[in-house]
């Protein structure tokens, strides 16, 4: 009889939850997304976030179980992301994992939703990816890592302004693309010019800065819409060609730092395995270049595939690892919303 692990993730606008055993087979994955309630707004409205939270949370563990075919008496722990997010959005996923650990006399294990992103790719891949160098881009995150064990992380740096996902998100926006902006911009791009727009390549010239910056390539898209002023960049009719070529060249620069900065932690940490997760992972483009950067470096590179990239509750599967590890959390434990920078 194996050992059953439930797993809940609330921690944006996915309400998801996953049965996983303690080998780390994955007996189910539900995961209702938000998108519909979120799209005409163009972005993630926390306040409505939580609230479809509220309602969605007990169905989808239900669903999660039932797919799984064991029932809450088989449950050995409850795995919850608690940290970062949106802190309203946590709330109701943390809540619901205490009450059941409660109920249950079960333990509670707390995991970080960005290291989940990054141990997306050890459950993807089957292999031990581990002592990499992970990178975790997402609409909320763009953080790189330096894992030594799936228990060990460092953060080496992240963004000081916007996540890419974010900037992909206004982007489309400004493009009057679709929502969710990151597949639109990648779609677009396709028939785009990459090299149409010379755009900044945010603390990319400093080799000593591990850290992003978007928001000034952000501003320069806007700019190259409406020109020198505070207009509104939808006011503007683009041609085709033009948006395709603002989403090819936008797309390049994001991919550029991405690249660079990442397969820079790889050099100076020494460390031949690379693995990338969060939402903007399932860009094709950034795949592409990542693959081509790994191959050169003779790095092995993991990422996830599309459906393991954005929010769900698999990844939770870290929390095995810390089952293992004798790392469990008491009904005490509390939403942390910002990053945080160890493990
Ligand atoms: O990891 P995720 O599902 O949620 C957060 O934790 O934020 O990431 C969502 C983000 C959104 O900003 C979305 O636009 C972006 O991932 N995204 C993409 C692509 N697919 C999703 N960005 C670029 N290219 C894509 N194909
Ligand atoms: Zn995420």
């Amino acid at each position: 009889m194996s050992i059953h692990f439930l797993t809940i993730e609330t921690t944006c606008d996915e309400t998801a939850a996953a049965v996983i055993t303690e080998d780390l087979h994955v007996l189910s994955s539900v995961v209702a997304s938000q998108d519909d309630l979120h799209r005409r707004y163009g972005g993630v409205v926390p306040e409505i976030a939580s609230r479809a939270h509220v309602e969605r949370i007990l169905p989808v563990i239900h669903e999660a179980l039932r797919r799984a075919d064991i029932r809450l008496s088989d449950l050995a722990a409850v795995a919850v992301a608690h940290t970062p997010g949106l802190a309203g959005s946590l709330l109701v996923g943390l809540c619901a994992a205490k009450a059941l650990c409660a109920a249950l006399d079960i333990p509670l294990i707390g995991i970080n939703h960005l290291q989940a992103h990054v141990y997306a790719c050890r459950i993807a891949s089957g292999e031990d990816v581990f002592p990499c160098v992970g990178l975790v881009v997402s609409g909320g995150h763009t953080s790189l890592y330096r894992c030594r064990g799936p228990l060990d992380f460092e953060l080496l740096g992240s963004t000081i302004d916007d996540a890419a996902g974010e900037a992909f998100d206004k982007v489309a926006s400004m493009l009057k693309l679709p929502y969710p902006g990151g597949p639109s911009v990648q779609h677009a791009a396709e028939k785009g010019n990459p090299k149409a727009y010379d755009f900044p390549r945010g603390l990319l010239d400093d080799p000593d800065s591990p850290d992003f910056s978007f928001s000034g390539l952000k501003t320069a898209v806007r700019y190259a819409i409406t020109g020198p002023g505070r207009h509104d960049p939808t006011e503007f009719e683009l041609s085709e060609q033009q948006v395709a070529d603002l989403a090819a060249s936008f797309q390049e620069a994001v991919v550029d730092c991405l690249v660079t900065k990442t397969m820079r932690a790889a050099a100076a940490s020494g460390v031949k395995k690379i693995c990338v997760g969060g939402g903007v992972a399932a860009n094709a483009r950034l795949r592409e270049r990542l693959a081509a950067a790994a191959r050169e470096a003779g790095a092995t590179l993991y990422i996830a595939p599309l459906r393991l990239c954005t929010d769900n509750a698999v990844m939770g599967a870290i929390a095995v690892e810390k089952w293992r590890a004798g790392r469990l959390d008491g009904l005490d434990l509390d939403i942390v919303p910002g990053v945080v920078r160890g493990s």
